[in-house]
C-alpha cells in the first residue's frame, strides 16, 4: 500500500477533518476500496478517531473494506429487471467470471454485485460496469460485456 498516495489525498484536502468523507472517497477511488492501513494512517494524520473512519466506511454503501474489481459489474435485481430474467444474467456473469455475487476475481479485474432498481426500468434488464450502463441485456450480451472489459483491462495494463 502506498501511503504517499494517502498523504497526497490528505494534502489536497488540507488535512481538514471535516473533509473526511471526501478523503475516504478519494482513497476508495485510488485503491478501489479502503485498505485498513490507509484508514489507520488517515485517522492518525488528521486526528480523528479510527472508529469514526470505520463507521463512515461501513455506513455508506459506496465504500468497501474489501478490494473491489477494477470493473465493478452491477446487475439490477429490481422488480422490472427481475421479471425480465435478471437472475439468468447474474448467473451467467458468475459462470463466466468464476465468482459468486459479492466477490471479486482473484486478478482484481472484476467485481460482481446485485443492486436494486437503478431508476431506468424501461431499459430492463439493466447492467452497469462502473459508469457504463447497458440496457435490455440479453444473455449473449453478457459474453460481449465480459470480453470487452477483459480486452480493455489488457490494454490498460500495457499503458
Ligand atoms: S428494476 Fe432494474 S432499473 Fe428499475
Amino acid at each position: 500500500m502506498q501511503l504517499e498516495t494517502v498523504d497526497r489525498i490528505i494534502q489536497q484536502h488540507h488535512a481538514d477533518k471535516t473533509a473526511l468523507i471526501a478523503m475516504l472517497q478519494d482513497v476508495q477511488s485510488e485503491f478501489t476500496y479502503l485498505p485498513q492501513e490507509a484508514l489507520v494512517y488517515l485517522s492518525r494524520t488528521i486526528e480523528v478517531p479510527l472508529s469514526r473512519a470505520y463507521s463512515l466506511a461501513t455506513f455508506y454503501r459506496a465504500f468497501s473494506l474489501k478490494p473491489k474489481g477494477r470493473y465493478s459489474i452491477a446487475v439490477c435485481m429490481g422488480t422490472a429487471c427481475h421479471v425480465k430474467a435478471a437472475v439468468k444474467i447474474l448467473e451467467k456473469f458468475e459462470r463466466l467470471l468464476h465468482i459468486k455475487t459479492g466477490q471479486t476475481t482473484p486478478d482484481l479485474n472484476f467485481g460482481l454485485e446485485e443492486v436494486r432498481c437503478l431508476g431506468c426500468c424501461g431499459l430492463a434488464p439493466v447492467v452497469t460496469v462502473g459508469p457504463d450502463l447497458y440496457g435490455k441485456v440479453m444473455l449473449p450480451k453478457v459474453d460481449q460485456i465480459v470480453k470487452q472489459y477483459q480486452k480493455q483491462g489488457a490494454r490498460d495494463a500495457k499503458t
